[in-house]
């Protein structure tokens, strides 16, 4: 079928999916399609599409829809020129003003900062491809919903703000002036994941990094490599190639640990692989990380990969074994010192340094998967990382569309970081109401997650209540399947006066470890007053003082996580002189600052660390 006929065609497709789903599903055309996440992109051939794009702002959707409310087939992914001077055309991406990738768009100019809508972004870029080789472009994360064109072609759509996701563009590539087109749609949604409120900014954009993936005709397209649950000697998981010549032999070499060995993929593509190892294991206090090469015919990927056991058993948590506690602090993605959302190495190491400054052996990053070199630091200092899926607070627990989009970041996230050792804990919610739906809509999740990873701790945030005035119940039915037992309680803040936890005894139902996974209190930096009075470090300080008192007298308690390690953004806050829209919970101010109750937490981590379990 020629060329334009072939457009035709799938342009018919189009509007024939529109008109059925009433939603605007456009179908991929021909040339391109959605790929499973290639696995360690940071080990492949890249080109970087980051810098500035162009960009233009859409609040009505004019670039997508007609004055019908009707999708239009000229839109501004189309990129149009004028031909003639009388030629009309309303958008021109070249005289349009520039936006950084990565990066939100609301922290890049003033009049976006409350902006949730739609935004174009274009980057041009030649690309002279080489025989028998592919290419695809990855993006790390759009916030909140992408179309993403190539040359006026529709290549894809990606929901969901945080995590990765790349299209195969093989056969839609020039190799001059490619235009590549991402609509970005951050407007909250009833049915979305996250839904329509959060305690965080919904900054939006090209949040991360976007590159051009070259891979040969068949490649290694995906991998699972670690220690098999219970085993700290045999290496266990698969290999997944992608391409024509999928029956060949694949080598994994670890040459530091003596391993080289080789394996048939089926036709498939397909090799489950397991050996024995003598490896040094991964820990906090020995962090170590071993040159794993994977090698076919065609290709070759180099990955730093740690080998750690971590479980449950009984009421502990086990590391390699051995019990451990978790020391730990949550953390939003925000940028420390520029505010807006966090998306380099850089932010990374600032807002894990500081973590371990606490004495942290452990973050909860929440309420969303964050960027990849969060997890590859974390894999470095020797943090273990608690990993979670936005399924925060109401959402719409009976609608298949949003039980689907829940599953698929949840796939995202751990097909991204299922070789990182420090992730030990994959989190499932936060702070979801006790019923029948939404347990059945979080099992779903917790099958979906044993089913793709069976090594790592499933867990959620989830609440208490009172029995009476003096005794806290944690007997959330959702308990019954997870590993690890997530609480937040804002004893202090929330719940009464700091002292009110001295009187306080815990009770849960579940034989099973439990992390308070949020406590605190809100106080800007350099705000003083008396231990009683609210917004001030005193009062803060106050609170943790009481907490960590109560926290010491909860016999099944495994691990803590204060919220928060440093103030961010929020809609939800708006006092002013006082959050002026952060969130104050920090023991950090945005601006690197260390409030009275960092101290306090660091002190008692440093008495966690000497006395008790390691
Ligand atoms: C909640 C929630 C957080 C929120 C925090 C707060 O428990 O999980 O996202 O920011 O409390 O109120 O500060």
């Amino acid at each position: 079928m020629s060329n334009s006929l072939s457009r035709l065609f799938v342009r018919g497709l189009t509007a024939f999916a529109v008109l059925c789903s009433g939603l605007l599903v456009a179908v991929t055309p021909i040339g391109a399609q959605q790929a499973t996440l290639i696995a360690n992109i940071q080990g492949r051939q890249t080109t970087s599409l980051d810098g500035n794009w162009k960009a233009i702002i859409d609040p009505y959707e004019s670039g997508y829809y007609d004055y019908r409310y009707e999708p239009s087939a000229n839109g501004y992914f189309k990129d149009a020129k004028p031909k003639s001077k009388s030629d009309l055309i309303e958008y021109d991406f070249d005289t349009s003003e520039s936006l950084k990738v990565p990066g939100d768009w609301n922290t890049q100019t003033e009049r976006l900062l409350l902006y949730e809508g739609t935004i174009w972004y274009k980057k041009s870029f030649d690309y002279a491809r080489r025989e028998n080789t592919r290419l695809f472009v990855y993006f790390g994360a759009a916030n909140y919903l992408a179309d993403v064109y190539l040359n006026g072609e529709k290549i894809g759509r990606h929901e969901g703000g945080f995590t990765p996701f790349n299209f195969e563009i093989t056969n839609l590539v020039r190799d001059k002036s490619n235009s590549l087109i991402v609509k970005v749609d951050n407007r909250r949604r009833r049915d979305a994941v996250p839904t329509l409120i959060t305690d965080w900014w919904n900054y939006g954009g090209l949040t991360r990094q976007v590159k051009l993936v070259e891979t040969p005709a068949t490649f290694i397209h995906d991998y699972f490599i670690q220690l098999q649950k219970g085993s700290r000697q045999r290496v266990a998981g698969w290999i997944k190639l992608n391409g024509e010549k999928l029956n060949q032999k694949i080598t994994i070499r670890i040459p530091e640990a003596r391993i080289n060995k080789s394996f048939a993929a089926d036709t498939n593509g397909y090799a489950e692989i397991s050996f024995e190892a003598n490896l040094t294991l991964w820990s906090p206090d020995n962090p170590k990380l071993y040159d794993v090469m994977i090698e076919t015919e065609a290709d070759r990927v180099q990955d730093e990969i740690g080998f750690r056991t971590v479980e449950t058993k009984g009421g502990d948590i086990l590391l390699n074994g051995e019990p451990i506690f978790l020391r730990g602090v949550c953390i939003h993605e925000e940028a420390p010192f520029r505010g807006g959302r966090a998306y380099s190495r850089e932010d990374a190491l600032t807002l894990l340094s500081w973590a371990k400054e606490l004495g942290a052996n452990f973050v909860r990053l929440a309420h969303y998967p964050h960027n990849e070199f969060m997890l590859r630091e974390a894999d470095r200092m020797g943090i273990m990382v608690w990993s979670e899926i936005p399924v925060y607070w109401t959402i719409q627990w009976e609608n298949p569309t949003t039980l689907e989009n829940a599953q698929n970041q949840l796939s995202e996230m751990i097909a991204r970081d299922k070789n990182r050792a420090a992730v030990i804990i994959w989190s499932m919610a936060n702070e979801t109401p006790v019923g029948e739906a939404r347990l059945a809509f979080l099992k779903k999740l917790i099958e979906r997650a044993r089913s793709l990873d069976s090594t790592r701790m499933i867990s959620a945030a989830m609440e208490r209540h009172y029995v009476d005035d003096k005794t806290q119940m944690i007997d959330d039915p959702l308990g019954e399947y997870v590993d690890v037992f997530g609480c937040n309680e804002y004893v202090g803040w929330y719940d009464g006066l700091p002292e009110k936890a001295d009187g306080l005894t815990w009770k849960m139902k579940y034989q099973k470890p439990l992390i308070m996974t949020e406590f605190g209190g809100e106080a800007p930096y350099g705000n003083h007053g008396d231990a009683l009075t609210r917004w001030t470090e005193e009062y803060q300080e106050n609170v943790y003082q009481h907490q960590v008192n109560m926290l010491k007298r909860i016999p099944f308690l495994r691990g803590t996580c204060p919220w928060i390690l440093m103030d961010f953004r929020s809609p939800r806050r708006p006092l002013p002189g006082i959050q002026d829209f952060y969130n104050r919970k920090g023991l950090i101010s945005d601006q690197g600052q260390k409030k009275k109750a960092f101290y306090v937490m660091q002190k008692y981590y440093r008495e966690v660390a000497e006395t008790s379990v390691k």
